[in-house]
């Protein structure tokens, strides 16, 4: 049957009918009571599969056996202190992190924006201390998306975030990822930061080659410039390995994480380099919310389980049957053309919108999420298992099949001198 919603169910609620959430995201028509591993359950107990895992942040899936016993206990000990003062689940994630990355120092906040804006101003502010006020520029990605604050948004390297926020921070250069000459011509001394997603994730799961980090690297040193790589979203085991930007081998300056680290919390940081230590002095940076107890002791446990169960080669394993099974839907079916990424966060991009297949998924009991219109962004759980790939698969071949011949119908309709 076709059941493709021909339009988007997309939200035109009014606080009239007693609605006061702004109608800012295009809600699905669904309200989720429960979740427990990859799944999630609405009102009714109805089952769904999970493959947006609240956009990357729900790594270890819903109910965690091993988060949820801290969040108990934690609760009931103490959940936010001041960053005035210390508490050692706060100064141990911190010491990990840095074990981690072989960065030197951290900076906890609550969301992936604020810790870039955090990290932006860190730049300008280690240009001020060097080179004075002049040195303010940021080089930074078309495609790129770092976030919805003022500063993120004005390095957001899409339009149609940016219109109608205008001015945005002065002299931010765009360049095109992967193109080492106009990455060369953006450059002077002008420049305080080049801020790099190493894999693009919301702009369409786009990579930047070993080859174009290699050179930022080198220009960032030639002009005395940071080089940031913003990894909210393709950090943290999410690509099989810790950070995407290891398979390149090229290191940055100052190292922005968020998404699962707080295993559903809001925290985020920026990591920073020993030569960066001190930028900052005394107040002059700061998060009321960041870093707290509950969280830390959370991101502890999502490291912990991410080293004791194996979870990168889990991610590896099951990223990789996601893309097979993903290409053998493109080498079958028109509407699907392309497949790119790396672990679980995968891409698969189609010939028509998303949105109407995507609402006909949740009917059929799965997640999806659309990102730049026709691209599927699949985002699932590391705990996610072949058995739920084949799940999801099944609905996407139906569902693939169903407007594949719907294209087929519609071109063979249209008379052949206007084709
Ligand atoms: C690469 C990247 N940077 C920044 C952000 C902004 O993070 P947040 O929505 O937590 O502010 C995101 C969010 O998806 C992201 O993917």
């Amino acid at each position: 049957m076709n059941d493709i919603p021909q339009k988007d169910s997309v939200d035109s609620t009014s606080p009239r009918d007693g609605h006061h959430l702004l109608p800012i995201y295009p809600r699905y028509p669904v309200a989720f009571e429960t979740g427990a591993g990859v799944f999630l359950y609405d009102d009714k107990g109805r089952a769904y599969l999970d493959l947006v895992s609240g956009l990357g942040v729900n790594a270890m899936g819903h109910a965690h056996p091993r988060l949820v016993p801290i969040f108990r206990e934690q609760a009931g000990r103490l959940v936010h202190l001041s960053n005035h003062y210390d508490n050692r689940h706060t100064t141990a994630f911190a010491d990990r992190l840095c074990d981690l990355t072989g960065m030197a120092g951290v900076f906890f906040s609550t969301g992936g924006t604020e810790a870039v804006e955090g990290a932006m101003k860190l730049a300008r502010l280690a240009a001020w201390d060097g080179f004075g006020g002049r040195k303010h520029a940021f080089v930074s990605l078309q495609g790129s998306y770092h976030g919805r604050t003022f500063g993120s948004l004005s390095v957001t390297g899409q339009e149609r975030y940016r219109e109608g926020f205008a001015p945005g921070l002065p002299d931010i250069r765009f360049v095109e990822r992967n193109d080492i000459a106009g990455l060369r011509a953006a450059m002077s001394d002008e420049v305080c930061a080049i801020l790099i997603e190493p894999l693009q994730g919301e702009g369409g799961i786009w990579e930047c080659t070993p080859e174009y980090l290699a050179e930022a690297r080198r220009l960032a040193d030639d002009y005395h410039a940071l080089l940031i790589y913003d990894e909210i979203q393709c950090g943290l085991g999410r690509t099989g390995d810790w950070f995407a930007y290891e398979t390149a081998g090229v290191r940055p300056d100052v190292l922005v994480i968020g998404k699962p680290m707080g295993g559903g919390l809001p925290l985020s940081a920026f990591l920073v380099t020993e030569e960066l230590f001190h930028v900052f002095r005394l107040s002059q940076h700061g998060s009321t919310l960041g870093g707290g107890p509950l969280a830390c002791r959370l991101g502890l446990e999502f490291l912990s389980i991410m080293e004791g169960e194996g979870m990168l080669h889990r991610i590896h394993q099951t990223g990789n049957y996601l893309r097979q099974q993903l290409l053998m839907l493109t080498k079958e079916l028109p509407v699907a053309t392309a497949v790119r990424g790396r672990g679980l966060l995968q891409g698969l991009e189609m010939s028509i919108p998303g949105r109407p297949l995507a609402e006909a998924a949740l009917q059929r009991g799965l997640l999806l999420n659309v990102t730049q219109g026709n691209i599927f962004r699949f985002l699932p759980p590391y705990i996610l298992e072949q058995e739920h790939v084949d799940q999801a698969i099944t609905i996407l071949h139906e569902l693939l099949s169903i407007a594949s011949d719907a294209e087929k119908a519609c071109a063979s309709s249209v008379p052949t001198d206007q084709k």
